[in-house]
């Protein structure tokens, strides 16, 4: 059952702005080799609502299994997961296209297979487009998708449900196989209709060259800077973790401030200092 349209304006939950109109899938689309795309990913209502205005893509990733549930890789994640959390995320946002990315196993066995997850995705989420992993064996897929209504973001290059393929998260294409095969793969993608690709963790001159090659916008994540857009872990940007990969630029020290803050509360409830007069009820006289 959809929840996505339940109304909460009266709650805490919901300070809801003027409202806006959402981006299409087709004006991000039309952004190739313009205005760059901001992409962040958003995991909840209350950070999709700060981060919305500020972004012309939310992606809820299906890396909300390490950053929201402490798991090890991306692999254990569950549909119920991305369904739940895509929710959330198109209650909290009025202006990005957001898109949620399909999770391990629910996708790479048949076309059929990817066409019924990502429609219960569309439908119990109310998002705009699904991402998923795999370049050459995935463009079947993405055209059974395309050609079926449902927009799709490609991502090649360090393909994290590839983990154990991989060996690793490090950056890919150093070698000329491999980087001809991630530039076929993006070439793949590109031409099954994805409507945008995500670029991950890859040397920068392969990067530039599959931007080039391609007809939809790339967006980079420890690529390059000359992709079409850029898109990081949100909680990575604002420095919620100590250890964070090479790519990331943190933009604040949240896991400081946060430490800090519940050091002075701490410090409060044991001087018996909170709760003060201002956050206490007294009887009216
Ligand atoms: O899962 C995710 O967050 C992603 C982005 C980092 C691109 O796939």
């Amino acid at each position: 059952m959809s929840t996505y349209t339940i109304e909460t304006a009266t709650s805490r939950a919901n300070p809801t702005p003027a409202p806006m109109r959402r981006l299409t899938v087709p004006k991000l689309q039309a952004r190739k080799g313009g205005e760059p795309i901001v992409a962040l990913t958003a995991y909840t209502t209350r950070m999709a609502q700060l981060l919305d205005p500020h972004c012309d893509l939310l992606l809820v990733g299906d890396s909300l299994g390490q950053v929201i549930y402490g798991l090890s890789s991306t692999i254990p994640v569950s549909l119920d997961m991305m369904c739940a959390h895509g929710a959330a995320v198109v209650r909290g946002s009025w202006h990005a296209v957001v898109a949620i990315d399909m999770p391990f196993g629910s996708y790479e066995a048949s076309p059929a297979q990817a066409f019924e997850s990502a429609a219960r995705v569309m439908k119990e989420t109310g998002a705009a487009a699904v991402k998923l992993e795999g370049g050459e064996a995935m463009a079947e897929t993405v055209s059974f998708l395309t050609r079926r209504g449902i927009p799709v973001i490609g991502h090649v290059g360090l393909t994290p449900q590839a983990v154990n393929m991989l060996g690793g998260y490090g950056a890919r294409g150093s070698d000329p196989k491999e980087s001809a095969k991630i530039l076929a793969d993006a070439k793949a993608v590109d031409a099954a209709g994805c409507f945008a690709m995500v670029l991950e963790g890859m040397v920068e001159d392969l990067a530039i060259d599959v931007t080039r090659a391609v007809s939809c916008p790339t967006i980079g994540i420890g690529a390059s800077a000359q992709c079409d857009g850029q898109i990081l872990v949100a909680e990575d940007m604002l420095g919620l973790f100590e250890r964070t990969p090479r790519f990331v630029k943190r933009y604040d020290d949240l896991a400081g401030r946060i430490g800090a803050t519940a050091s002075a509360y701490a410090a409060d409830v044991r001087a018996r200092t909170f709760p003060g007069e201002d956050q206490t009820y007294q009887r009216k006289k």
